[in-house]
């Protein structure tokens, strides 16, 4: 008798045999699940996520990440987050979760909730925000609008992976209060929400311990105390050993199709080293992923207009205008217009890796600047990908300088600068940019630069730029956003969702970020605005930030707090002569603790939209368990009592009324930590305090430093070892031809989009370690031969011949080196 797929989850368990549970725990041609046909099981797609559906038109492409089925691009994270409006994410999830049905897509592997912690990070513009509650409301709104379309989600990358240089191997070391408060807060926040369907682990270490093998995390947090009911799957790759993957409650292994995993798994049931009951645990939660979903119906791309008006509209609302001395918007006193820089015809509007998308098209501002009969000079000035200085590009946009009134610098990061896979050494715009920039100022002229970039940029010089409009990365339609706001149709509304300081040693995590496969997390509680703003660091501009056409004035401010929920409300009156739109921040300075506290922390937010002349109520609520901190001496959030302060704010430096607001809660009359401790970390720590370690209750784990080439080190990390620098000549020595090639190439489109896909590879290949080129490798590279290679590396080649020679897979993971 055959039981049908909608069958409940325990009568198709009791029909499955050990070998069908094995797969079903697995993935299949890189992007699905098992299917089991005589049980009507059918196969679920899973794919990228998270600013557009990104479906590979090949099965088993590999790294290909270009050859994608058409797909609307919208403005990455960064940029959405910037809107400072969740109903937009809420919208956009929509519309992704119609698209993903049409292509046939189950589950969005998306959104990245992760906290950046450094400007650094090469992945930052596919996140929101260094602050949880907004990471935590607009992931939440995106995961409803996604879900609402019957399409599941993949809330990733669980958990504190902050770079990219070390996430294959790297051990976050973070303390138990920043883990909660900063770091955990935003999933917290999500699954408790939005209840996504699943969950993705991420590649590092938390704390010594891999994501997916992290049963504190997967099992005793995210399930038990936040209650998630779905199921959790892999990063690509991120598996290390299967069997205490999957007792740690790790579901799902993606890609799959490692036969070494399966191997593994079979024979754990058959020996009792894994308990069937845990095995079924996790196959249940396939199942019951499968039993969610109709099947979708493949149709052809459907998002055509109504996604791309969207996508418009969420780059005009999320562009934030950094800077302004009157120049903007540009009128008929602008005067002779010249535009410098190639991204004004290349626009680049979105970030390179495994969200990369191929859209029907892109409307540049060089596009949108023609459709209004703009008129205006353009000269290249540098080119984009090509980041060595180019004289005689640079002597012709000098010459035609002297004669404009207005020069409009479109610059920016390039693919070459951030990308998924890397992280940047420093803040600065690539140098044949920074060049150009440098000499027009230094002429004299009056300079609007209108900037795209996934994350802040240095801008020393920008006291002596008229405007900075930053676009962030503004997804396909960024052209018409841009020509929007430079000429005034659209009124700039976007707010920074994270610090802009002046240079790198500025930042938070400056002490310890890019330093090794060690991240010590010693700011800890004191992330982005927490720590400048406590710290007094002069940055150049804070979280929240953005200017207007218009100007508002704030006033009125009241407070209720019934049934535990803190109601607030403000005046905003638009006191200039355009529309515009406000966001008004509510932070909450902390009462005075003997526990050490950030000095004020964002607790509720909301855009609205003021006439000229008008004024609007704004309403903000927040719950009063909220301004609770995680204890360490019990483990759980404390309320504690005392006189906390509402601030209404324009931007974390710049509070603008307040209202005291005298909570009833827990008296702590002794801090929980060592006193070294509340010392050391009363204010922001600079570089990493001994106390540190006290404040982890543990020391501080030693970065390994390079040598031998084990299945877990990066292959960076062992090239100076004979093996490794085999290993790593072979593999990172292809792909760098492969971009050298690429480079070499005459210019054209083609040459830009092979330089930057060869680019990312190459940058991100050093990074890899054997086990997870392994993991991600969909069968094509085998365990064994891996494992063979580092028994050679450890000096062990009997072991490593009948390594290479053993077809089956029986090589515990925990013999190999
Ligand atoms: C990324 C994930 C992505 C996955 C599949 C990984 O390398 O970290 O965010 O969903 O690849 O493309």
């Amino acid at each position: 008798m055959t039981v049908p797929a909608t069958a409940p989850v325990g009568e198709l368990l009791a029909q499955l045999t050990l070998e069908e549970k094995v797969m079903l725990v697995e993935g299949y041609q890189s992007w699905r699940t098992y299917p089991v046909p005589r049980l009507g099981i059918r196969s679920l797609y899973l794919t990228d996520g998270p600013h557009g559906v990104r479906k590979v038109r090949t099965a088993g492409s590999g790294f290909d990440i270009a050859d994608n089925e058409p797909s609307t691009a919208f403005p990455t994270s960064a940029t959405l987050a910037s809107t400072w409006d969740p109903e937009l994410a809420f919208l956009m999830g929509q519309a992704l979760a119609r698209e993903s049905r049409a292509l046939g897509v189950d589950v969005l592997l998306a959104p990245g909730v992760n906290i950046k912690r450094s400007p650094l990070c090469g992945r930052n513009f596919e996140y929101y925000s260094e602050d949880p509650l907004v990471s935590g409301v607009f992931g939440s709104a995106f995961v409803r609008g996604v879900q609402s379309g019957g399409v599941g989600t993949a809330l990733k990358h669980f958990a504190a992976n902050s770079n990219e240089d070390y996430r294959f191997a790297g051990d976050s070391v973070v303390d138990e209060r920043a883990l909660r408060e900063i770091y955990l807060r935003a999933f917290e926040r999500v699954v408790t929400d939005a209840r996504p369907h699943t969950v993705m682990c991420s590649y590092n270490r938390l704390n010594g311990v891999f994501a997916a093998q992290h049963r504190e995390l997967l099992t005793d947090i995210l399930r038990r105390q936040w209650g998630f009911d779905g199921l959790v799957m892999t990063d690509w790759g991120a598996t290390h050993d299967r069997v205490t993957d999957i007792a740690a409650g790790c579901d799902l292994d993606m890609p799959g199709a490692v036969l070494h995993n399966r191997d593994r798994v079979r024979d754990a049931v058959r020996t009792g080293e894994l308990p069937e009951t845990t095995l079924d645990l996790a196959v249940g939660r396939v199942l019951q992923l499968v039993g969610r979903y109709d099947e979708p119906e493949q149709t052809a791309y459907c998002g055509a207009e109504v996604h791309g008006a969207l996508a418009e509209r969420i780059a005009t609302e999320g562009a934030v205008l950094l800077a302004n001395d009157g120049t903007l918007p540009l009128g008929a006193a602008s005067g002779q217009l010249l535009v410098i820089g190639e991204l004004f015809a290349r626009m680049r509007f979105q970030g390179s890796g495994s969200s990369l998308i191929t859209p029907p098209e892109v409307v540049s501002p060089q596009d949108a600047f023609a459709r209004r009969g703009v008129e205006h000079d353009y000269v290249v000035g540098y080119r984009a990908m090509r980041p060595e200085r180019d004289s005689v590009l640079e002597r012709e946009a000098l010459a035609a300088a002297d004669n404009a009134e207005t020069v409009l610098f479109f610059g920016g990061l390039t693919d070459l600068d951030e990308s998924e896979g890397f992280d940047r050494r420093h803040l600065r715009l690539p140098d044949n940019q920074l060049a150009l920039l440098e000499a027009l100022i230094a002429r004299g002229a009056r300079v609007v630069l209108v900037l795209f970039a996934g994350a802040p940029v240095e801008l020393p010089f920008a006291d002596r730029l008229a405007a900075v409009l930053d676009m962030y990365l503004p997804g396909m339609r960024g052209g018409e956003a841009t020509a929007a706001l430079l000429f005034g149709e659209a009124n700039p509304s976007g707010r920074l969702a994270e610090s802009w300081t002046r240079d790198v040693a500025q930042t938070s995590a400056a002490a310890d970020f890019g330093g090794g496969v060690v991240a010590r997390y010693a700011e800890s509680i004191y992330v982005g605005y927490r720590y400048y703003d406590a710290a007094g660091t002069d940055i150049a501009y804070s979280f929240g930030h953005g200017l207007s056409y218009t100007t508002f004035a704030y006033s009125d401010p009241t407070v209720s707090v019934v049934d535990d929920r803190v109601t607030a409300t403000v005046q905003v009156a638009n006191t200039g002569d355009r529309d515009g739109a406000e966001v008004v921040q509510l932070y909450v300075r902390n009462a005075p603790s003997e526990v050490f506290k950030a000095h004020k922390e964002l607790r509720a937010f909301a855009k609205v939209v003021v006439p000229a002349g008008g004024a609007a109520t704004v309403t903000l609520e927040f719950a009063l368990a909220d301004l609770a901190y995680w204890d360490v001496g019990v483990h759980d959030w404390v309320l504690e009592g005392g006189e906390y302060e509402l601030l209404f704010a324009a931007s974390a430096s710049d509070v603008r009324v307040r209202v005291p607001l005298p909570v009833r809660g827990r008296t702590v009359s002794r801090s929980p930590y060592p006193s070294d401790v509340d010392q050391a970390y009363a204010r922001p720590p600079v570089g990493i305090p001994d106390e540190f370690a006290l404040l982890l209750g543990r020391p501080v784990p030693e970065q390994p430093g390079t040598g031998r080439l084990t299945l877990d080190t990066r292959l960076a990390d062992a090239r100076r070892s004979f093996v490794g620098g085999i290993v790593y000549r072979a593999v990172v020595g292809l792909v760098e031809r492969r971009y050298r090639t690429a480079v070499a190439m005459p210019d054209s489109l083609d040459r830009d989009s092979r330089v930057k896909n060869t680019h990312f590879v190459w940058r991100m290949m050093p990074s890899n370690t054997l086990r997870s080129m392994v993991m991600s490798s969909s069968g094509r590279l085998s365990y064994d031969v891996a494992a063979g290679i580092a028994f050679l590396a450890a000096g062990h080649p009997v072991r490593a011949l009948s390594s290479f020679i053993r077809r089956s897979h029986t090589v515990s993971t925990k013999e190999v080196p």
